[in-house]
């Protein structure tokens, strides 16, 4: 270690400490290796809060003039890649400030007024998040929008709908779809309520009490295009819970794109074979010449571990922590930044990877999920998935629904016992289970028949998802 570097820690704190830290110390302390990626952010903040010094009055024109000019240098080469960032100045707030002294001198030292690392720390957080969940609403968005536009093409197109993962009843590949288009959207919107608390404003609390001079906070949240204010400085500097509620907020994106792969991997399956996926999504063996693997999927199931587990991370953290900043808090970077990288790459894979990717010439998009519409139909023959209906039937002609019940029980075994589907039974065979039934029993015992017959708002008939996907395309084109 070179005394260069000592000297650089030993000034970043006062002449009240006797003996420099270790080096063990100083890498298990620093941050600056992570939390350089809130460098925009810190630059942001200090620009908003060197603007309001010098409103009040607190830095002259002059001091903020240099200030601003230093920092746009700072920003520049930081973009650059060519910012010496240094672990000795600890964390991206010391390293930008010494960088800005050295460049401007003294109205970089005057830039720390009014302001500790607490509040600015809490303040960069908040308007990186903010700004990375504006990106993630859009990606939300577009899947949802892939996942319509899939939908749109197949209203007609019969799957198997299982319970138990047992074939139940016949419903609409679009109607399936739509389902995550609805977990998807919720995720949005459950976005953008974390959103509201996120982008409030800790600035001004300082160290954790607030502070002596006359700052006009609510500048600086205007400048920084954020809603509010923090109210209570210990609050302020102390809680991460906007954080917690992102995470876990993003677990649930995971934990629904999770869901879906799994539905994925399974229609892939040789025994299923509902749906391919474009090759550039799937991986081959070393060995086995004949697999394509659906490594993506797979990949997104298993990611959602990752993004659950920053959760506990997180809330762990937060657990126990006395008022108001601790230094545990500078753990809540690594896991929030990962979740983040990790649920935009997530969704903007499974938007193209589901919806396809648009030509750059056509627009049309290319790609996308294929789906095997007979094989999805044979399956569903498979199951006896109108049984239901025959029951419904006899209600209709005016049966107890729990006789009904019973008396398809049997048409179901008498069917099995033969292989055929009760579809395919004989109008006599099916006379001999209940005298009422008659030659208009073959629409509801079809597919499509049952399919069309369930109508209630939010069911599979096909006249009700296109009026869904109506609904979900005005909302998603005023996005
Ligand atoms: N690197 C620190 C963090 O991420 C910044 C705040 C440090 N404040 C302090 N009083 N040590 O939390």
């Amino acid at each position: 270690m070179s005394s260069n570097q000592l000297d650089t820690k030993a000034q970043a704190w006062s002449a009240l400490f006797n003996e420099p830290m270790s080096e063990l110390v100083k890498r298990y302390t620093a941050s600056v290796f992570f939390d350089k990626r809130l460098a925009q952010a810190d630059i942001a903040g200090s620009l908003a809060h060197a603007d309001m010094l010098a409103a009040v009055g607190i830095i002259s024109a002059t001091d903020l003039a240099d200030i601003q000019r230093g920092l746009s240098q700072v920003r520049e080469e930081i973009a650059a890649d060519a910012f010496n960032w240094q672990l000795d100045l600890e964390d991206v707030h010391l390293n930008i400030e010494a960088r800005l002294t050295q460049l401007v001198g003294d109205a970089g030292k005057r830039l720390h007024t009014g302001r500790s690392r607490n509040d600015q720390v809490a303040t960069d957080i908040r308007l990186w998040l903010r700004d990375e969940m504006d990106v993630i609403d859009g990606l939300l968005a577009e899947l949802q929008l892939a996942l319509v536009e899939v939908a749109e093409q197949h209203v007609s197109v019969i799957l198997p709908g299982f319970t138990h993962l047992q074939v139940a009843q016949p419903v609409s590949f679009a109607h399936h779809l739509l389902a995550y288009v609805e977990m998807f959207h919720r995720d949005q919107q459950r976005m953008q309520d974390v959103r509201k608390r996120v982008n409030q404003l800790p600035l001004g609390s300082a160290a954790l009490a607030g502070t002596t001079y006359p700052l006009d906070r609510e500048r600086v949240a205007k400048t920084l295009g954020m809603d509010g204010v923090c109210q209570n400085s210990l609050d302020a500097v102390s809680d991460r819970d906007f954080a917690i509620e992102f995470t876990a907020a993003a677990s649930l994106v995971m934990i629904h794109v999770s869901r879906l792969s799994e539905e994925l991997i399974i229609w892939m399956s040789q025994n299923f074979g509902f749906v391919k996926i474009s090759d550039r999504f799937t991986t081959g063996s070393s060995i086995m010449p004949q697999k394509k693997n659906p490594d993506v999927p797979e990949l997104a199931r298993g990611k959602t571990g990752r993004v659950v587990g920053h959760l506990m991370g997180l809330i762990t953290l937060m657990k126990g922590q006395p008022l108001a900043y601790n230094k545990d808090n500078q753990e809540d970077k690594e896991p929030l930044f990962d979740t983040v990288d990790t649920l935009k790459d997530t969704l903007r894979i499974f938007a193209e990877m589901v919806g396809g990717q648009a030509d750059a010439v056509s627009g049309k998009k290319e790609g996308g999920i294929t789906v095997n519409a007979q094989a999805m139909e044979a399956a569903a023959k498979k199951g006896y998935a109108t049984a239901t209906d025959l029951a419904d039937y006899l209600v209709k002609k005016g049966l107890p629904f729990r006789d009904a019940h019973e008396i398809v029980a049997h048409a179901v075994k008498a069917a099995q016992a033969q292989g055929v589907d009760l579809s395919e039974l004989p109008l006599a065979t099916l006379q001999t289970f209940d005298a009422r039934i008659e030659e208009d029993v073959y629409g509801p015992l079809s597919l499509l028949g049952s399919m069309s017959e369930r109508n209630t708002l939010g069911g599979t008939a096909p006249t009700q998802i296109v009026q869904q996907i109506k609904r979900h395309r005005v909302r998603l084109s005023a996005n």
